[in-house]
């Protein structure tokens, strides 16, 4: 006799906040891990004349190899495995025939999908040696994620994470990206809710807009994804409609993480295995 097996609900996108069970853990877990093996594997491949395009190559690659899915490819008619954003692009780069130079920092973001559950890293690379400022606006962005990061357990907020990350960003007089920000994730790639970068802002218009207050449940999984720009924070867009830089042509520097809240504090599920998770100021 044959069992007939109900397919589950398939994943929606939910107006709620979902709260994973247990096992949802395990899969974010091994999406989360491959996500960070693969820019492990990238990191030593970047180097001055070397291509954002081949750099993409090396990652489809990979992900491939690995049976897995990149969330990015065919996302909203987006067609590359990676978005790779240098110098004062602030995030959605478009990998294309352009060498890197010497001195540029570029941010590589790849999302992956492992039996349905997506894993979402990034981070700051450079091609030789960075200037001095551009060294300190990679770190403090570094820091900036892991403050929002380690604000995180049940019972907190959402605003809470964006404080820290705004409190360190503007410490050192660089400024948060509001048109961007994280998001929850699991079997879908963005779910809600917005994980924004910031308590509190005003913006030109003198209005002020607040992150909410939602509280930290265990079992919500979300991303931490901070761009953090040298001078202002206004974002163009190119003609691509991908492509957002900094308006003032400043450098701007992301990194990102996908996170789960546990019962007393949080998992990261994209730690590097390599330990690789700032860049090697050569
Ligand atoms: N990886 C990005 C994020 O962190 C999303 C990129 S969508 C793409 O949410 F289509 F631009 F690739
Ligand atoms: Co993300
Ligand atoms: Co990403």
């Amino acid at each position: 006799m044959t069992e007939i097996v109900l397919e589950d609900e398939p994943a929606v996108r939910t107006r709620t906040i979902k709260r994973h069970p247990q096992e949802a853990f395990d899969s974010m877990r091994t999406a989360g891990r491959l996500a960070a093996e693969c820019l492990d594997m990238i990191s030593a491949h970047v180097a001055p004349g070397v291509t954002t395009q081949a750099l993409d190559d090396l990652i489809r690659a990979f992900v491939f190899d690995h049976n897995a899915l990149s969330a990015t490819i065919g996302y909203r008619g987006y067609r590359h495995a990676s978005c790779i954003s240098l110098n004062h692009v602030i995030c959605h780069g478009i990998p294309g025939p352009k060498p890197l130079k010497k001195g540029d920092i570029l941010n590589i973001d790849v999302a992956v999908v492992v039996d349905g559950w997506h894993g979402d890293t990034s981070r700051m690379f450079c091609a030789g040696e960075p200037k001095v400022k551009a060294r300190r606006l990679v770190d403090t962005t570094y820091d900036a994620m892991m403050a929002g990061v380690n604000a995180v357990r049940p019972g907190a907020t959402f605003r809470d994470i964006g404080r820290a990350i705004q409190t360190r960003a503007e410490s050192e007089g660089f400024s948060v990206v509001r048109d961007f920000c994280g998001h929850g994730i699991g079997q879908i790639f963005h779910d809600t809710p917005n994980v924004v970068h910031y308590a509190e802002y005003k913006d030109r218009f003198g209005a002020v807009h607040q992150a909410p207050d939602i509280r930290l449940e265990p079992g919500m999984f979300f991303t931490i994804e901070p761009m953090i720009n040298e001078g202002r924070p206004d974002v163009k867009f190119l003609k691509d409609g991908w492509t957002a830089v900094a308006r003032d042509k400043s450098l701007s520097a992301q990194f990102e993480h996908s996170v789960g809240v546990t019962e007393t504090g949080v998992e990261i599920f994209t730690l590097s295995p390599a330990g690789l998770h700032k860049p090697p100021y050569a």
